[in-house]
């Protein structure tokens, strides 16, 4: 049987892995110990056998790079397969007519456990009520939350300060729509003295009941609509774009879509020696190129290979009950 308890409190196994709000700083602590290893895994020729014999159906609904491939080539840097279902509207029976609930039960007698991304918010717990077997892992639900984003997000920021706590943070570009902004507050959220500037339009500030239920939990989120209010020298910068799939009218987004656009001056006037610079991509009109050889800039560096080896360790925890 599936752990179907609403916080993890460290017990990894056969955990959904649904939300941010499972996680406590030791949970966390036990999941972070283990991406060294994982990377030495992944650097040496050799595959582990952590996963041989796991099977892992990863049931797109929506497109990604980052997410599909890193989860597919963590499963296989531990010697797992893959059930790969990119597009199920047009390469499953879904395009037949066939509804949600058949489609999970289906993929639950395939394999070991599901790898879920859907537009709608709420999919992937709804799956997860559907599939009483295996564990579902949420790769995104439409504007709710991407929680194994945070936690490659959290593990870079980690990796560079040895903490979580008593840090500044700006995060820019669309707070309203970003998944992974959510699941990073309410990463952040669970450390003391954490200050978040949100850096956006108007039109793209947190919903109201967002922004009040994570600044209930402790974080401090100061809104701020012009790059003027930037901090100096804060711990890291945390740049989105504008999430074009999730506007219904198009003309609101083509007003807001290049607000706050990252270039090297911007860094020159805010930015310290030490700040880190994330974005979790893909980056669409977010980020001047000329900023990519920043050594700060770690969008495509470590944010991205921590991707995998993040992926690894979660996988291997939950997969395996030693
Ligand atoms: N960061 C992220 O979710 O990227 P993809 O959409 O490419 O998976």
């Amino acid at each position: 049987m599936k752990n179907t308890k609403s916080t993890l409190s460290g017990k990894f196994y056969s955990a959904d892995i649904i939300s941010l709000d499972q996680f406590d700083p030791v949970t966390l602590k036990k999941l972070f110990s283990l991406v060294p290893k994982m990377a030495s895994i992944a650097k040496n020729a050799q595959p582990s056998k952590l996963l041989s014999g796991k099977i892992v159906t990863l049931l797109f609904y929506e497109p990604s790079s980052r997410t599909f491939a890193s989860f597919a080539g963590a499963i296989k840097q531990l010697g797992g397969e893959t059930i790969d279902i990119l597009n199920p509207l047009q390469f499953s029976s879904v395009s037949k007519g066939e509804n949600f609930e058949d489609t999970i039960r289906v993929f639950e007698a395939y394999c070991d456990a599901i790898i879920i991304r859907h537009p709608e918010i709420g999919t992937a717990k709804k799956a997860a009520l559907i599939a009483a077997s295996v564990p579902i892992i949420n790769a995104g639900d439409g504007n709710g939350e991407h929680p194994t984003q945070a936690l490659l997000d959290l593990y870079t920021i980690y990796e560079k300060y040895k903490k979580l706590d008593g840090l500044t943070g700006v995060m820019a570009g669309d707070p309203l729509n970003s998944r992974t902004i959510h699941s990073l507050i309410k990463g952040l959220s669970l450390y003391k003295n954490n200050t978040i500037y949100l850096l956006s339009p108007k039109e793209l500030r947190l919903n109201r009941d967002d922004f009040n239920s994570y600044t209930e939990k402790g974080v401090k989120l100061i809104e701020i609509y012009s790059e003027k209010e930037i901090p100096k020298n804060a711990n890291f910068w945390y740049w989105t774009r504008v999430q074009k799939e999730r506007f219904k009218d198009k003309k609101t987004y083509e007003k807001v879509k290049d607000s706050f656009y990252l270039t090297s001056n911007l860094i020159k006037n805010f930015a310290g020696k030490d700040t880190i610079l994330m974005d979790p991509l893909p980056r669409v009109g977010n980020i001047d190129m000329s900023v990519d050889q920043d050594p700060r800039a770690l969008y495509l560096r470590n944010q991205i290979r921590n991707g995998m080896y993040v992926r690894m360790a979660l996988l291997s925890l939950i997969l395996n009950k030693k």
